[in-house]
Order: C-alpha cells, then sequence, then structure tokens
C-alpha cells in the first residue's frame, strides 16, 4: 500500500514494470527489487494486475485508490498505513487482554488531543475524513430529508464539508458546525474558498459537545457516536435533546453492525477494531443504538441504508 503514497496515488499503473515506475518518478527513492515484491502483494490482492514481464496495470480496485477518481479512498489508505496507525493497531493484544482501549496510554493523551496537539497527524486524519465524506456525501444529500428554513447543527462536523454540500443543496438551510476550538482555523480557510452564499449560512461553533449542542432543528452526528463509549454517547445525545427545537430530529450517521450470526460487512468489523484501538468507542447493532438513543430521552425512529451493499446508515431519533 506505501507503493500508492510513494507515487502519489496518480493513475500511472497503465502498464508499467517496476524500473519503468521508478524511471518516471525519480524524485521517489526507492529499491526496484523491493518495490517489485510489493507490486506482486497488491497484484495478489487485486489492486493491479500482473503480467509475465513483470508489469503492473490497473484494475477496478486501482481507480479506487486514486486521488484522481471521485470518491477514491486515499486518504483512508494514507491513514490506515501511517506510522500513528501502526502503533495503535500495534496494542490490539494488550487490548484484549485489558478489555479496553490502550490508546491513551500509548499516546499519552487521548485521541483527539494528540491529533490536535500533532499537526502533520491532524492534516492526515482530516484527508481520511474528507476520503470517507466523498464516498457518502452525494447518498446523505440524497436521503437526509431536510425542512425548509431550517437550522442544521452538525456535531464534530470537522472542517465542514457535509453542511457546505448542504448548504449547496438547500438555499433556505442554515446551519452550525460544532467542533474544538483547534479545528476552528481549519474551518476558515476551507470556508474561505467557498461560494458567498453558502459561507454566509454556515458558522463555526467552538466549543465541546459533551458540555453543550448549539439549537438546531436536523442535528447530524457523522461518525461522532461510533467512536465514543455509551456514557459518553449519551451525554453528547442529551445535551444535543435539551437544545433540539420543536419537531426536530437527530440523525447519527455511521454504520449499524450486521447482527451476531452475520458474517458479511467486513468493512463495519474492521472499523469496529480500529474504533476498539484509535479511541474509546465501538460500531454498534441496531439494538445498541435504540439503547443509547433511549437513555438520552430519544426515539430511534428509523434507520434509512444509504447505499446497498454499505451499512453506512442514517439513524434517526426524535425526542421521546
Ligand atoms: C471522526 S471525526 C468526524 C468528522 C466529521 N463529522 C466527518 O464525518 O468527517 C470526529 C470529530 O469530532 C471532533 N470532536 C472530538 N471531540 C469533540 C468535542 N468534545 N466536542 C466537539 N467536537 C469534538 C473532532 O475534532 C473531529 O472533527
Amino acid at each position: 500500500m506505501k507503493c500508492w503514497i510513494y507515487f502519489g496515488f496518480s493513475l500511472f499503473f497503465l502498464g508499467f514494470s517496476a524500473q519503468e515506475l521508478i524511471e518516471k518518478n525519480q524524485e521517489v527513492e526507492v529499491d526496484r527489487e523491493n518495490l517489485e515484491r510489493c507490486l506482486r502483494v497488491c497484484a495478489s490482492l487485486g489492486f493491479v494486475s500482473e503480467d509475465e514481464e513483470g508489469r503492473f496495470g490497473p484494475t477496478l480496485s486501482t481507480k479506487l485508490l486514486s486521488k484522481d477518481t471521485q470518491g477514491n479512498l486515499s486518504g483512508i489508505l494514507e491513514m490506515f498505513s501511517s506510522p500513528l496507525f501502526f502503533n495503535l493497531f500495534s496494542t490490539l493484544g494488550a487490548s484484549l487482554k485489558s478489555g479496553k482501549s490502550e490508546a491513551e496510554k500509548t499516546l499519552g493523551m487521548p485521541f483527539f488531543d494528540y491529533l490536535h496537539n500533532n499537526p502533520e497527524d491532524m492534516k492526515m486524519f482530516a484527508g481520511a475524513m474528507e476520503s470517507h465524506s466523498a464516498l457518502h456525501t452525494p447518498a446523505i444529500l440524497e436521503k437526509l430529508e431536510v425542512p425548509e428554513h431550517a437550522v442544521l447543527v452538525d456535531v464534530g462536523g470537522g472542517m465542514g464539508h457535509l453542511a457546505v454540500a448542504l448548504l449547496q443543496k438547500h438555499p433556505h438551510l442554515k446551519a452550525i458546525v460544532l467542533d474544538r476550538p483547534e479545528l476552528q482555523p481549519m474551518f476558515e480557510k476551507f470556508i474561505k474558498g467557498q461560494d458567498e452564499s453558502v459561507s454566509s449560512r454556515l458558522e463555526f461553533s467552538a466549543g465541546d459537545m459533551f458540555k453543550s449542542v448549539p439549537a438546531g432543528d436536523i442535528v447530524v452526528l457523522k461518525h461522532i457516536i461510533h467512536d465514543w463509549d455509551d456514557d459518553h454517547c449519551v451525554l453528547t445525545l442529551k445535551n444535543a435533546t435539551v437544545s433540539l427545537k420543536e419537531n426536530g430530529r437527530i440523525v447519527g450517521i455511521d454504520a449499524v453492525l450486521p447482527k451476531l450470526g452475520d458474517s458479511s460487512d467486513i468493512a463495519t468489523k474492521v472499523m469496529d477494531v480500529n474504533m476498539l484501538v484509535a479511541v474509546t468507542g465501538k460500531e454498534r447493532r441496531e439494538d445498541q443504538w435504540r439503547e443509547i438513543y433511549e437513555k438520552a430521552g430519544l426515539v430511534l425512529e428509523k434507520v434509512v441504508q444509504l447505499k446497498e451493499h454499505d451499512a453506512m446508515s442514517l439513524v434517526i431519533a426524535k425526542k421521546k
């Protein structure tokens, strides 16, 4: 996987040998034989094709990993092959024994504090989130019901990618992105590039979701619930519920784990273990979602799957 990162993810796998790849990308210093060995692994995994002359060509998966492709997985790949995530995954054995996440012990602080203190890793993480958002934003835009003139709050909304996409689609919508104060400069940089008709309807609320959540008609939490243990989720959801406007909805946007006995959906199960090693959260089955919503004074109204063969869903709740 490092091959993609070294060569910048461009679609250059057009039938090149390891030697030709190196000649075409002279700024990348890699050993030819070792590159070939790694590319052969990629070929066996289906990420590239391989012929008898040692030429590596594209497959459908090559496209998914290319930065040139809309909704590609390059940011996620970059994150999972980073030293930070190798380090976190190496704690899995200890977590199995202790029954809890060892991330804080390894990083010396909670994961999000670590990111906010390490700008390079923060950039890499933001890239992964952007990659992931690009994959799901079109389906969210299609399936999330947004009443005209609503105020939408995006809890832990990061740089505002989702909020901007929603504002572009709904001309009367207003949006508030709640995130940690350290995120504000990255948010402002991203918003600067947006059209005035969008940026004028968007504000950043520098805060802490464990203390309060701004009032809105729709409160979305994308990739937030799976980051945290039940107690922190309930606390955040309670804060969102207290300030939720009349007839408002709270929408968790995360995967819903298959029931026990269903061995499909490898992606969500890998993400579940990722949540164990990196943070204190987990992916949840529908009954587990129902339980945390109940504890926060909410009722789960419906689960809307975003795409076929993909567990990412809108988990929609209203006040009890
Ligand atoms: C996994 S990211 C999800 C970002 C975005 N919602 C997305 O899907 O791309 C989690 C976000 O939660 C934010 N966050 C962490 N702790 C928070 C807190 N106590 N209050 C508000 N935001 C927080 C992080 O800064 C980060 O932007």
